[in-house]
Formats: C-alpha cells, structure tokens, sequence
C-alpha cells in the first residue's frame, strides 16, 4: 500500500489532485477484485478509526465500519448524543482526545453554515487523518463512489459523457447539498458534461458553481445550468434526480438567524414542484441506455418512480451503493 498519502485529510475531492485521486481510484478497484477473490486486505492491523455522527446513516455507517474490519482494524461507532459533544466539549479538544487514542477520526455534521466548519476546526488540530462522512458542503466519500460507478459503467475515459443532476421532489427531509456539490466538482475533471437542473428556488452554492467552473476548465468537462428537467434529460447518458434543500436560497448568516422561517419557506416552494420526477417518460427523453445514479436514500415515488428504480436495464444504484464499500477502504487503507 502507498504510504505517501499517511496522514492526508479527506474533506473534499478538491484537495486532491487528480493524480491523487487516480491512485485512490487504483486501490478501490484492486480492494473490489480482492473482496470478490475473498483475499485479505490486512492493510490496517489493530488500527482505530473514530466515527462520529450527528445524524443517521446506513451507507456510510456500514462501508466505513465493515472497511475498517476487513483491513484489519476496529471502527468505533459514535454518535454525538453519546459523547461529551452534546454536553459542548469543541471540535478542538474532541480531535486532539481521539487523535491521542486512535489512528482516524471520520465524522458526519451537516447542519447548514455549521458542518464544514466542524470538520475543518477537527482537521486543523487532529494529529491523524480526519474523513468528511459527509457536511453541509462535501460528500467526498459518495463523490468517489459515483465516479467509480460511472467507470465501471462507461470507462475509465468518461470524456464526453453526458450526466446530468436534477433537482427531485422529496417530502422525507430536505436533503444536503453535498452530494451533487461533490459531483459537480469532480465529475468535470474527467471531462464529463455535466447538467444541473433545479428549479429557481433551489440552486447550489455560488461559490461551488464558480469552482465547478474552473475544475471543467481545467479537466475539459463541462457544467451546464437549467431550470427545466425535461431538457437535462435529453440525450443523457446517466440521470442522477435527487432532492436538495432550498438552503442556498439564503445568506448563510440569514438562514442561521432565521432558521425556522427560512426551513416554512423552503416547505412551501417544494411543494409547487411535485413534477419532477424521475419517471418513464422523463427516461424516455435521455439516451437510448442511460442509467440511473441515485446516492440513495431515494424517496420512492416521488424523486423517482419505482418502474424506473427497479428497472435493472437502468438502474445502478446498488452497485453505487457496494462502491462505497471499496472507496472507503481505498481512503483508509492510504491514509491511516
Ligand atoms: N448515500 C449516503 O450517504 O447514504 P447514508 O446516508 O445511508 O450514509
């Protein structure tokens, strides 16, 4: 296993160069064949990994957990109720504890204007490397997993390939935008075309979107916006619908400042956009064998039909899923 990236944080896709993440790629392909040959991948022994989680998981959860048994190691299972965190002891002082008795530090906050910050004040005084479980910015560990699927699917030169995120109803919470934040961000380093359909009131963050930009600029991807689903879909060669809070409507400060009124506002515009969904017509406008990406959880019926999720000629959202499994690993084994 490659030692140069010991200690390296994994907070964003971003602070990785592309040569980086090429070996991070490498290694999650070589942990799948090696998981399916039923070969050990000890490449952790006794090693630690603290994970603390302000909010539920299953994908996340059991890819780390289970990652950490088969390279050898133990992964501790926290949730932020149960630590000294709800009683108000800091990011710093949680850090340098954790850091003192074990070997990564892997954590899941997404409440808006407070996650990232959280994972970036644990990064800053950790003294092993810390893993984003996903904030209210990042979801660098579904990034990796999409990417590895769309490889899988499309090859490892997805240059030109046509991807598009839409903007899904859902009534189960209002999601985070982390997810397609991630991929609008590293999808067009590899030259993808990527469409982001939302509607009006639900758009990503002005300076993700700018740094979107500049990362197709440079990977010779593209990003385009739209606010009608029906024209992302035409001609896509993978449709990833997925439900996003109207949080960057606001000023971060505002929204902080004025939580509730902002959270009945957000309410009231998603249910003038109960359409779109992700459904057989919709599949119908994209290309001829076009796949369905979804970071899952999915709101059945709603972000997107079951006749189309459970559709195995065009979905692939459990082999999704299974990549974060074999991306985990590849991030853990490099890091700790
Ligand atoms: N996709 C994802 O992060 O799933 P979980 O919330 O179940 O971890």
């Amino acid at each position: 296993m490659e030692k140069k990236f010991k200690g390296k944080h994994f907070l964003s896709e971003d602070d990785w160069t592309k040569e980086e993440l090429d070996v991070v790629f490498e290694t999650a392909f070589e942990l799948k064949q090696k998981f399916y040959a039923e070969e050990p991948t000890l490449y952790l022994p006794y090693k630690t990994l603290f994970m603390i989680f302000f909010e539920q998981s299953t994908r996340t959860r059991n890819s780390m957990e289970a990652g950490m048994t088969q390279l050898g190691g133990h992964a501790h299972d926290l949730t932020a109720d149960k630590m000294q965190i709800s009683h108000g002891e800091s990011a710093k002082d949680t850090a340098i504890i954790l850091s003192r008795m074990g070997h990564g530090i892997a954590c899941r906050n997404c409440f808006y204007g407070i996650g990232k910050k959280y994972l970036d004040e644990m990064a800053k005084h950790a003294t092993v490397p810390v893993m984003s479980l996903q904030d209210d910015v990042y979801h660098p560990f579904q990034g990796l997993a999409d990417l590895m699927t769309i490889f899988e699917y499309f090859g490892r030169n997805p240059k030109g390939l046509k991807v598009t995120i839409s903007w899904a109803y859902a009534t189960s919470h209002a999601k985070p935008l982390s997810v397609p934040q991630s991929q609008i961000l590293l999808f067009p380093r590899y030259g993808i075309d990527v469409t982001i359909a939302h509607p009006k009131e639900f758009p990503l963050t002005k300076n993700i979107v700018e740094k979107a930009y500049k990362n197709a600029e440079v990977g010779g991807g593209s990003v385009r916006f739209t606010n009608n689903m029906d024209e992302a879909f035409e001609g896509a060669n993978v449709v990833i619908p997925k439900n996003w809070g109207g949080f960057a409507f606001y000023d971060v400060d505002y929204y902080l400042q004025n939580e509730e009124e902002c959270k009945k506002e957000m309410k009231a515009n998603l249910e003038k956009y109960k359409d779109w969904i992700c459904d057989e017509r919709r599949i119908k406008l994209a290309a001829k064998d076009v796949k369905l990406m979804h970071a899952l959880p999915a709101d059945r019926g709603k972000e997107v039909t079951d006749e189309v999720i459970d559709n195995p000629d065009i979905s692939i959202v459990y082999d999704e899923a299974e990549n974060r499994l074999h991306t985990a690993k590849a991030i853990m084994a490099l890091t700790m």
